[in-house]
């Protein structure tokens, strides 16, 4: 009798155990873990765009686990699923489930999820919950990778999914590229006080956190960016810099010698890429032309390097790009449609040159 009543007693206790199958915990230093833009030790995200990427098989369920330094309420995050256009969520410290759809004839599933934001958008990746059974198996990176340099006008800035409508992310996704974006909404390229940034992108561009650091109680400092971790190689860098210089009233010759310098470290770091540099599109008016700034002052940075001897840098022509049609809520920024009109003049303005979107993503 007693020993009849043990084994009921392991039979429930299996059967328990069978119902609440362990979830498969992923922790933040797992080397499967793509991570893509730029992360501190927490690790958590800075600058726009900056997330990590899986690829996992047998998924039907993922919970993010976020830590406490997460930005609070809550941080916008760009999720996508095997590459569906990305949806955006409120993540918050502790247990957020994401949709996963059920997998449609394959085994594997890529999830990518990005911070959105370019001012307090801090993902604290503690750990990600898998289904049980679920494997992580490796995320193949695309062989095009994008790094994108700029201001607002390369973040979305005032858009409400943020760097998800922005033109430069939405080449990445044309492209069926990696991307990473290093701008921030009113910094200048020299190294002075913005528009409440406490540093120029000639300083900033070389520090892992972006410019709201100086706002964040959590993080209220900055620290070197280590290069190599910007794995795999970036193979295009594009750089649209110098609208809050001139509305700064950056003495012309100080922006270009600042960004004749600016590149001459860049090349340091991306010897052999081609960097395609923007004009400015200008700021377009109700009526009558855009207002342009620094005229001349992009040739002559390109002309400078060219007398180098670097003959890798190339000029995008953006004049008659954005019109007063492409630019709201504050008359200044690209609206999402604007946003995607851009992107497909530079699509254009890329198949011209000989840079063509890849015709598969790099893990099918
Ligand atoms: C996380 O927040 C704590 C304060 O709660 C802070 O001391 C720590 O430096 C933060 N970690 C990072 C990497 O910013
Ligand atoms: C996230 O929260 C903000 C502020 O409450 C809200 O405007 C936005 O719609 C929310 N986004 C989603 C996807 O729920
Ligand atoms: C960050 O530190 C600076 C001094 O370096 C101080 O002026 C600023 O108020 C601090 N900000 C926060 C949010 O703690
Ligand atoms: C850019 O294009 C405009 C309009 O087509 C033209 O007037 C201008 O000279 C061009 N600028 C350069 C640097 O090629």
């Amino acid at each position: 009798m007693l020993y009849t009543l043990f084994t009921v007693a392991c039979l429930v206790v299996t059967a328990m155990a069978t119902a609440a199958a362990p979830l498969v915990r992923i922790l933040n230093d797992h080397p499967l873990i793509f991570f893509h833009g730029r992360w501190d030790t927490a690790p958590e995200t800075w600058w726009s765009g900056s997330g990590f990427k899986i690829n996992v098989q047998d998924l039907t369920s993922l919970t993010l686990n976020l830590g406490p330094n997460t930005t609070a309420p809550f941080v916008a995050l760009g999720v996508s699923v095997d590459y569906a256009p990305f949806v955006s969520i409120n993540a918050s410290a502790g247990a957020n489930v994401i949709a996963i759809p059920p997998a449609k004839g394959k085994r594997t599933t890529v999830v990518r999820i990005n911070a959105e934001m370019y001012f307090s958008s801090q993902m604290h990746l503690e750990s990600i919950d898998l289904n049980a059974g679920a494997t992580l198996v490796p995320y193949r990176p695309s062989r095009l990778v994008f790094e994108f340099i700029g201001d607002s006008l390369s973040t979305g800035y005032l858009t409400p999914e943020g760097i998800l409508q922005a033109w430069d992310f939405l080449i990445g996704e044309t492209f069926k590229a990696e991307e990473t974006v290093v701008a921030q909404p009113g910094a200048a390229l020299v190294d002075i006080p913005s528009f409440g940034n406490v540093h120029g992108m000639s300083f900033q561009f070389f520090r892992t956190e972006d410019t709201s650091y100086f706002y964040d109680p959590l993080h209220n400092f900055t620290t070197p960016w280590d290069f190599r971790q910007d794995v795999p190689e970036r193979t295009h860098v594009v750089v649209h810099i110098g609208a809050n210089d001139a509305s700064q009233n950056v003495d012309q010759a100080l922006f270009v010698s600042t960004y004749i310098d600016f590149l001459a470290t860049l090349r340091k770091l991306y010897p052999h890429q081609p960097f395609f540099l923007f004009t400015p599109w200008g700021w377009p008016n109700p009526d009558g032309p855009n207002a342009f700034y620094y005229p001349g002052a992009y040739e002559a940075v390109l002309a400078a390097r060219k007398s180098l001897g670097d003959t890798n840098m190339f000029l995008v022509n953006t004049t008659g790009w954005v019109t007063y049609a492409d630019v709201s809520p504050d008359s200044l920024h690209p609206s999402v449609a604007g946003h995607a009109k851009i992107a497909g003049l530079f699509q254009a303005w890329l198949e011209d040159w000989g840079l063509h979107p890849l015709e598969a993503w790099s893990n099918p």
